[in-house]
């Protein structure tokens, strides 16, 4: 069926009261294993790359990779490019064939935000693709983007509001607690914010850093409308924990073929935990 925006499934996510999972990801065996799980728990999918895997593979590669993908899958699948400063290289992906974007320009005043976030919005919509903004500041790391702890910031409910009418925003990431990257503890999640931030915006929202957060918490956050979870960490930790351990048990292996196998296996596994949790499963 080809790459789709994720404008609708998102929609229908947040109506009906699950999330979809946007999987980060760095190989094409993790690209396979993620739509592997989705064609098998019948889940709608969002392959999720950042900036520096757009650099990393190139994104001719990339948008090669993920269109035949979506092209040979029975399920729903689009291509998003996560936490985007450069509106330069968003415009090319755009042009590439990214069917949803996000524009980060949440280190701004509230003002610049806007005025960034609109820019991006206007070209989108000629092309149906749908674009996230993130308001308040994640905190943690997400490839070359550090936000230190004390410089997180939560999103204001009003200001919610007042950003997605300003901007036309199709998807809305407030930042409402969790961070980029592995906790150390527990997450310090915002529930009642989240609460407020939905009574005002029916715009499907997006809860970042969802890797490490307790499947209870994930269920919550879902159930108070967010529709989209981002997970990266996780992943990519769980693809080179495997090889590592292949290495391990076979130091003289010299095909990767014999180490990629295993390693795509355990993203397929987590990859349908998450979907499990965020209730997508069987709703392609
Ligand atoms: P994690 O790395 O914590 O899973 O966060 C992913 C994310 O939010 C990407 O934008």
């Amino acid at each position: 069926m080809g790459l789709v925006s994720s404008t609708p499934l998102l929609q229908d996510a947040r109506k009906n009261g699950y999330g979809i999972v946007a999987f980060n990801v760095h190989t094409l065996e993790m690209l396979q294993a993620v739509v592997e799980a989705a064609e098998e728990t019948r889940s709608p999918l969002i392959l999720q790359t950042t900036v520096g895997t757009v650099k990393h593979l190139g994104l001719d590669y990339l948008v090669a990779n993920a269109k035949v993908a979506a092209e040979k899958a029975s399920v729903p699948i689009a291509l998003h490019l996560d936490h985007c400063t450069d509106f330069d290289l968003l415009v090319q992906c755009l042009r590439a064939g990214y069917t949803s974007v996000m524009i980060d320009a949440s280190m701004h005043p509230f003002e610049e935000n806007v005025q960034r976030t609109k820019r991006v919005v206007e070209i989108a919509k000629a092309l149906n693709v749908n674009v996230e903004a993130e308001l308040g500041k994640v905190g943690g790391v997400e490839d070359d983007i550090v936000v230190d702890e004390a410089d997180a910031l939560l999103a204001d409910p009003d200001e919610c509001k007042q950003f997605v009418e300003l901007t036309g925003v199709a998807t809305l990431a407030p930042a409402i607690g969790t961070a980029h990257g592995i906790y150390k503890g527990e997450p310090n999640i915002d529930f009642k914010r989240i609460e407020e931030i939905a009574k005002r915006v029916q715009v499907p929202l997006v809860l970042h850093g969802g890797s490490g957060i307790p499947g209870e918490q994930v269920r919550r956050c879902v159930s108070l409308g967010m529709a989209k979870m981002n997970v990266a960490t996780e992943l990519k930790n769980a693809f080179s924990e495997s090889m590592k351990q292949s290495f391990r048990d076979n130091p003289g292996e010299l095909d990767p073929r014999k180490y990629m196998v295993p390693a795509k296996e355990v993203v397929k596994q987590l990859a349908k935990q998450k979907m499990e949790l965020c209730g997508c499963v069987g709703k392609a």
